[in-house]
C-alpha cells in the first residue's frame, strides 16, 4: 500500500463507515475489515500505522462474541477502541466489563482528562457533550491503564495506556453529536499513530492516473457512462490516464430528467476521449408499453440496457478493460452479508457477463462519495456535475407510477424541473441529499377558473441521509413548498394537486418504486 494507513476492525457497529470517513477527513487513508478477516499475520504484513476497533451489538461475555487475540496489543501498533471495541480491549487485557443498571443513550455530559493526548486539543473544554450508546461498561480497567473521561453513569468513559499507545473510549467520537469528536480522532491518527496526512485527492489523482496507465498499457478501455457522479469522475480520471484508448458509452434510455441527456453530452464534449451517445428511447419505450409492475419495469430496463450496451460495445471490437465506477461504500456493503433484496437495482455492476473483455478496473474503489466529488473537481469537472444528486439507473421510469407514456414523461420532467429549480433558488440543493418529483397514478377533482378538472396528483420527495440506507424527510419550509406547488399546478398541464411525502426510510424507500 502506497499510503500510510489505519486499519479499522469492524465488529458490526452501525457507525463504522463514519469512523472511516472521519479518519480520511484527517487526510489519513484507512481501510475497514471485518474483525475475522484481519488476523495477526495480515496485520503484520499490511503494517498499519494504527488500528481502530469499532463498536458492535454484542456483549464481550456473550456466546460467540467477536474477539481478538491478545497479541494484537503487543505488536507496538497503537490501538483505539470505540464502544464495544473499548470494552473488548479492557476485557482481553484482564479488566472487567459490567452491565449498566440503565443503558446510556444519546448526548451525555462528559468530563475529560486534558492530559490524555486524545483530549488535548485547545478547543475541547474539560466538560463537553459526547454521544453514548451502550449497555455494558468498563467497571475495572486493566493493569497499566489510566482513566481519561467519565460521565455520571459511566465511571470509565475513556482510558489509556500511554506507554503501550492503547486508547479506549466508551462514546462515539465519529458521530457529530460528540463535541470535538473529530479532534479526538485527529489526535489519535496524527499524534499517537504519527500519520503524516498524506491522503489528499491531489495526491490520489496523481497516483491513480499513474497506476491506471501502467496497468492499461496500450489496451482499450470501455466505460458505461451514466452521467452520474461516479461514472463521470471515472471518465475524467481515465481520460487523463489513457486519453483516446477510452471509449465511453452513454445509453440514453429516454428516462432522463429534463435536458439531462444533452447536458451529459455537453459535459464531455471536447474531452480527449471517444464518446458515444446511443439514442435508444424508442427501443426502451416499446418494451415498456403496458408494463406497470415496478419490478417488471426495473427488470426490462436492466436487460435492455445490457442489450444496447453490448451491441454498441461490439462495434468497438475487443476491449481489454471494462472500467467500473464502484466506490468504497459499495465495496463494504457487498462484503457484509446477504441483505434481503428490496429492489433489484440496475447499474453497471451487472455488465461483466455480457461483454467480452480481459479485466475490470475500478480506480475509485477506495473512495467515499465526498472524496469522489473532491477528486472530480481536482480533475476539472464542473461543480454542477460533481454535485449532481443521485439518480436511479432506471430513471424516471420508476418515478411514474403505473404505465409509462410519453405524455406522463413530459409532465413529470416539467414538474421535476420546477421543483429542482426552486430548491436551488432557496439555497437548499446541497443540504438535501436527494429531491425529486413522482407522478402518481392518482387523479382527483379540482377546479380551475370556472371549470372542473380531473387531473394527476404529483408527489414531491426530499430526503436527508448519509448512506441512503435510512433517510429522514427534509423539513423544507412551507413557503418554499408553496412556491413549488403554485408553479407546478400553474405551469404544468394535467397536474391539479401537489403533495409532499413525509415518510422516513424505513418504512418507506426513497424512490416510490
Ligand atoms: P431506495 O428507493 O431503495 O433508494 O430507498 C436508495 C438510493 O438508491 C437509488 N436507486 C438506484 N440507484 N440503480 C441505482 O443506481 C437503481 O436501480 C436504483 N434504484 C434506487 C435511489 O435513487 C436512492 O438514492
Amino acid at each position: 500500500m502506497e499510503h500510510q494507513h489505519i486499519l479499522i476492525l469492524d465488529f458490526g457497529g452501525q457507525y463504522n463507515q463514519l469512523i472511516a470517513r472521519r479518519v480520511r477527513e484527517c487526510s489519513v487513508f484507512c481501510e475497514i475489515k471485518p474483525y475475522d478477516k484481519a488476523d495477526i499475520g495480515y496485520i503484520k504484513e499490511s503494517k498499519p500505522m494504527g488500528i481502530i476497533f469499532t463498536g458492535g451489538p454484542n456483549s464481550v461475555y456473550g456466546e460467540g462474541a467477536p474477539s481478538v487475540s491478545k497479541e494484537i496489543f503487543e505488536l507496538g501498533i497503537p490501538v483505539l477502541g470505540i464502544c464495544y471495541g473499548s470494552q473488548l480491549m479492557a476485557y482481553v487485557l484482564g479488566g472487567e466489563v459490567s452491565t449498566c443498571v440503565t443503558s446510556e443513550y444519546g448526548k451525555t455530559e462528559t468530563e475529560y482528562d486534558k492530559d490524555c493526548v486524545l483530549f488535548s486539543s485547545d478547543e475541547l473544554p474539560k466538560k463537553a457533550v459526547s454521544w453514548m450508546s451502550h449497555t455494558d461498561y468498563i467497571s475495572r480497567m486493566p493493569e497499566g491503564f489510566k482513566k481519561a473521561a467519565q460521565t455520571w453513569n459511566c465511571p470509565v468513559a475513556a482510558m489509556y495506556n500511554e506507554e503501550k499507545k492503547l486508547y479506549a473510549v466508551q462514546f462515539h467520537p465519529e458521530v457529530n453529536h460528540t463535541e470535538h469528536g473529530l479532534s479526538m480522532i485527529y489526535n489519535f491518527v496524527r499524534k499517537v499513530c504519527g500519520c503524516a496526512g498524506d491522503w489528499t485527492m491531489e495526491n490520489y489523482a496523481e497516483t491513480a492516473i499513474r497506476s491506471v496507465r501502467e496497468k492499461v498499457g496500450s489496451g482499450k478501455v470501455l466505460l458505461a457512462l451514466s452521467g452520474g457522479v461516479d461514472s463521470s469522475v471515472l471518465a475524467a480520471l481515465l481520460s487523463k490516464a489513457v486519453g483516446r484508448q477510452l471509449t465511453c458509452i452513454f445509453v440514453d434510455h429516454g428516462f432522463m430528467r429534463k435536458n439531462e441527456g444533452d447536458e451529459v453530452e455537453e459535459a464531455f464534449r471536447g474531452w480527449d476521449i471517444n464518446f458515444v451517445r446511443v439514442d435508444a428511447k424508442e427501443q426502451f419505450m416499446s418494451r415498456m408499453r403496458g408494463v406497470s409492475d415496478p419490478e417488471a419495469k426495473r427488470k426490462i430496463i436492466g436487460e435492455e440496457f445490457i442489450r444496447v450496451f453490448e451491441a454498441e460495445a461490439k462495434k468497438i471490437g475487443r476491449v481489454d478493460f471494462l472500467a467500473q465506477g464502484t466506490i468504497y461504500p459499495d465495496v463494504i456493503e457487498s462484503g457484509s452479508g446477504d441483505a434481503a433484496v428490496i429492489k433489484s437495482h440496475h447499474n453497471v455492476g451487472g455488465l461483466p457477463d455480457y461483454v467480452d473483455f480481459k479485466e475490470i478496473i475500478e480506480p475509485l474503489r477506495m473512495l467515499f462519495k465526498d472524496e469522489t466529488r473532491k477528486l472530480g473537481l481536482e480533475l476539472g469537472l464542473s461543480e454542477k456535475l460533481v454535485w449532481r444528486q443521485p439518480f436511479p439507473g432506471p430513471g424516471l421510469a420508476v418515478r411514474i407510477i403505473g404505465e409509462i407514456t410519453d405524455e406522463k414523461l413530459e409532465i413529470l420532467r416539467d414538474a421535476d424541473h420546477i421543483f429542482r429549480e426552486e430548491i436551488a433558488k432557496a439555497g437548499m440543493d446541497r443540504d438535501i441529499n436527494q429531491y425529486f418529483a413522482v407522478l402518481t397514478n392518482n387523479r382527483s377533482v379540482g377546479v380551475m377558473g370556472d371549470f372542473r378538472t380531473y387531473d394527476y396528483t404529483l408527489a414531491l420527495r426530499a430526503v436527508e441521509t448519509s448512506d441512503f440506507m435510512t433517510a429522514e424527510f427534509s423539513r423544507i419550509p412551507y413557503d418554499v413548498l408553496e412556491v413549488c406547488s403554485r408553479r407546478i399546478v400553474n405551469e404544468v398541464k394535467s397536474i391539479n394537486r401537489v403533495v409532499y411525502d413525509i415518510t422516513t426510510k424505513p418504512p418507506a424507500t426513497i424512490e416510490w418504486e
